[in-house]
């Protein structure tokens, strides 16, 4: 049966797609099995490929702010990338790149089995979006929007937000950003309540 761990030495020996030859270090994910939220990016930047961790540069700064201020941390949640390897430059991932690597991605959320999930940008959205089923247009139609799918025998939620390197990019953007976070919040506290409930039934 898989476990993060299992899964991770896996992918520390892929070579599924070519990205391995230009990688320095593969980046798993990192976080809490039993995570009750998961956030998804893209792809492993410089700094990751260097550290071997997801979300550690400047976007991952903005992003361990963000979570903060929702009063987690990152050892209570998961954070991982469709890609576990940084393409060239950060060039956008190719879709064969996609289709190799995102089957760790869902082995990983099968494992941790989140409440909710956050993506992380338009490449992660689309590839969420499309595998629940959800229609994807484009990242700021469904951006800040909650959709509710069945999996794992319960209700989870999906929520795609920006990238956390556009909001660095695009410093307007922050209010907003904090407001999809305020909804996020609310997801979890949503679920504790539940859980809470649960537990007393
Ligand atoms: N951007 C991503 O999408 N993922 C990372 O891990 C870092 C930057």
């Amino acid at each position: 049966m898989d476990t993060l761990k299992t899964i991770e030495e896996e992918i520390k020996k892929c070579r599924k797609c070519d990205l391995w030859k230009t990688k320095t270090n593969y980046v798993p994910g990192e976080g809490n099995e039993n995570a009750s939220i998961v956030f998804i990016g893209e792809a492993p930047g410089k700094e990751e490929d260097l550290q071997g961790r997801p979300f550690v540069g400047n976007a991952g700064k903005l992003l361990n702010e963000m979570i903060n201020k929702i009063g987690l941390t990152r050892k209570d949640v998961f954070i991982g990338n469709i890609l576990k390897c940084r393409p060239p430059k950060n060039r956008d991932p190719l879709p064969e790149e996609i289709e190799a690597c995102s089957p760790y991605l869902l082995r990983q959320l099968n494992v941790i089995k989140p409440d909710v999930i956050v993506c992380l940008g338009r490449f992660s959205a689309s590839f969420i979006f499309k595998h629940y089923n959800l229609e994807f247009s484009s990242i700021s139609a469904v951006r800040g929007k909650v959709f509710n799918v069945e999996c794992w025998g319960k209700r989870i939620s999906i929520i795609a937000i920006y990238h956390p390197a556009a909001i660095l990019y695009k410093p307007q953007l922050r209010e907003m950003y904090e407001r999809d976070f305020d909804t996020i919040k609310r997801l979890i506290g949503r679920r504790v309540r539940n859980s809470t409930l649960f537990e007393y039934m």
